[in-house]
């Protein structure tokens, strides 16, 4: 039997991670955290001092992942997560990570009825046919002021002006970029975080998600 899959896309610290997270234990998914493959392949090169690749020391990388990496604390780290960004706009990095991930979607893990995959692509490129789609946003300031909490959490303080500005870049490379661009996919439910509780947010998405799945 084919497995429900719930796309959900979006730019950096609009909220993605922690719906997708709440709606695969909600109905007992798997979840997969998309852009923590291409931070993997970032913190690879990084660690391996290649922290300026070319594409083919970046797939590479891509195609001899370790998984204990996907477990390292700097995985979520503003350097990580700008790297992952530039390796992200090579077209062979993407196609190495992309059997991976559509495997994961049809054949969840732990044979679970469905999967939950959030990253930037997924309702355009890795499950076009995906049922339910949802592409998240929040304002600007409001997806710095989340970043600059998780990275406060981390003891990493950086000024909030700077991180609103590399936030701004990075949605900028991930939306002008030639491979698999971020933008929502024509049949995408779009919603806007900036004013809702991460609760008020689950409770619209589980609403989305029982129209078109009954
Ligand atoms: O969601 P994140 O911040 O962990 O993602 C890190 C980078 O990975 C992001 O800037 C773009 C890239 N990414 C992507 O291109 N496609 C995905 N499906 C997921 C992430």
């Amino acid at each position: 039997m084919s497995k429900i899959i719930i796309a959900i896309d979006g730019p950096a610290a609009a909220g993605k991670g922690t719906l997708a997270r709440k709606l695969a234990a909600h109905y007992d998914f798997a979840y997969l955290d998309t852009g923590s493959l291409y931070r993997a392949v970032a913190l690879t090169l990084i660690l391996s001092g290649k922290p300026d690749p070319s594409e083919s020391e970046a797939e590479d990388a891509a195609n001899n992942l370790n998984p204990a990496i996907l477990t390292d604390s700097e995985l979520r780290a503003e350097a990580t997560g700008k790297l992952a960004s530039r390796v992200a706009t090579m077209q062979k990095v993407r196609d190495a990570l992309k059997i991976f991930q559509i495997d994961f979607a049809n054949n969840p893990p732990e044979g679970q009825q469905g999967a939950v995959l959030d990253g930037r692509d997924i309702g355009t490129v890795i499950c076009p046919d995906a049922p339910c789609k949802i592409y998240v946003t929040a304002t600007d300031q409001v997806r710095a002021k989340r970043r600059w909490m998780e990275l406060s959490a981390r003891g990493d303080e950086r000024p909030f002006n700077d991180i609103l500005q590399d936030l701004i870049a990075r949605d900028r490379q991930d939306q002008q970029r030639a491979a698999a661009p971020l933008k929502p996919a024509k049949d995408a439910y779009r919603l806007d975080t900036s004013d809702l509780s991460p609760e008020a947010v689950l409770k619209k998405a589980i609403e989305i998600v029982d129209s078109r799945i009954k």
